[in-house]
């Protein structure tokens, strides 16, 4: 059997990302340009910044993903390219990309939703097998994804406000805590213990649901308040707080959809899947369950739970397989659904 190779392109956000991945299981080459600097003085993400950035450096990198990959055009089997959720501006860089590689070479091109592609960073590591149940966590989406096969995705449970990664960032610029938050929340989690108590909504209730603006209004009045009387709360204490809260109810929910669908293996996934305190407590809770209802376990590599374009490559492959190829009119779709 013939081996496939594909070009991939990710420019959904702060990150441009070009890689060749073969199989969708290996990667053969994978270059990220990240941004984060020039957005940390705003707070967070700046989209007109963000697009320019990714005009700057998209072409200098798809000549080095083919060049680490030691490959040329001609022994690419399929381009592939995030269309959407994101920044539609930053979107529609790399479409246009890959839209004028795929026209130029005639090498068929396949669009890809971004969350299809944090999931897939599983294919990465280890054969899936299905169906299989995904949490999938990043700055944008809290969500339980259930997985009938490669391609059929069903969203099972969803955030009623903000996502994970998003209360993240929120609390950390409170602490002062430079933009994206989460790696050192994660870290001053490690060095606290849960003092504070935060609320953990919504987790007895009889659904796959979460909510995060109560716990981040909770942590943010209770800084204020300190602040009022003078008094310094302990900030490794107020971090391991508020990854308690988090990590509870994600690993809850996420326990209760394990039990009731019984996937044969189950993912973690997205910018928070980086995240030791859920990686320990999700592979602990696990590891508990009955033999015959227990799933295959895959966290994905650290340098992999962040925006990239080997992920798409590994989603691109499952749909290169289905037939399902996009045509000259692909477009970029900021608020694209599973
Ligand atoms: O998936 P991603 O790179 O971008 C989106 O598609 O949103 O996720 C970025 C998010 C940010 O909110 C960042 O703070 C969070 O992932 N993040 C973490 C950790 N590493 C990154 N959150 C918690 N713990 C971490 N270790
Ligand atoms: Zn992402």
């Amino acid at each position: 059997k013939k081996d496939i190779r594909i070009l991939a392109f990710e420019s959904s956000c702060d990150e441009t990302s070009t890689a060749v991945i073969k199989n969708g299981r290996e990667i053969e080459s994978l270059v990220v340009a990240t941004q984060i600097k020039s957005h940390q003085r705003f707070g967070g993400v700046v989209p007109e910044v963000a697009s320019r950035h990714h005009i700057e450096v998209i072409t200098q990198i798809t000549k080095q993903a083919l060049e680490q990959a030691k490959a040329s055009w001609k022994d690419i089997d399929a381009i592939a390219v995030t269309y959407g959720p994101g920044l539609v501006g930053a979107l529609l860089i790399g479409v246009s990309a890959a839209k004028a590689a795929s026209m130029a070479t005639g090498i068929p091109l396949i669009g890809v939703d971004h969350i299809m592609g944090h999931i897939m960073a599983a294919q990465l590591k280890d054969e899936i097998e299905y169906p299989a149940l995904a949490l999938q966590v990043s700055g944008g989406h809290t969500e339980i994804v259930l997985m009938h096969d490669p391609i059929h995705f069903e969203i099972i449970g969803d955030t009623r406000d903000d996502a994970a990664g998003e209360a993240y960032d929120k609390i950390g610029r409170v602490l002062g805590v430079n933009y994206p938050a989460g790696k050192t929340i994660d870290e001053w989690a490690h060095k606290g213990k849960d003092t504070f108590h935060f609320p953990r909504a919504m987790m007895e209730d009889d659904d796959y649901d979460f909510s995060f603006s109560g716990l981040k209004s909770a942590f943010i009045n209770t800084c204020h308040h300190a602040d009022q009387i003078h008094e310094k709360l302990n900030k490794y204490d107020l971090a391991a707080s508020f990854q308690a809260s988090v990590v509870d109810v994600l690993s809850h929910k996420t326990m209760r959809a394990i039990k009731q669908y019984k996937p044969k293996t189950f993912i973690l996934g997205g910018g928070v899947a980086a995240n030791h305190g859920l990686r320990d407590r999700l592979a602990e809770e696990i590891e508990k369950l009955p033999s015959d209802i227990k799933p295959k376990v895959i966290l994905p590599d650290l340098k992999l739970c962040g925006d990239n374009a080997a992920m798409i490559g590994a989603a691109a492959y499952n749909l290169y397989n289905a037939g399902k190829f996009s045509d000259e009119h692909l477009n970029a779709d900021p608020s694209l659904e599973l």
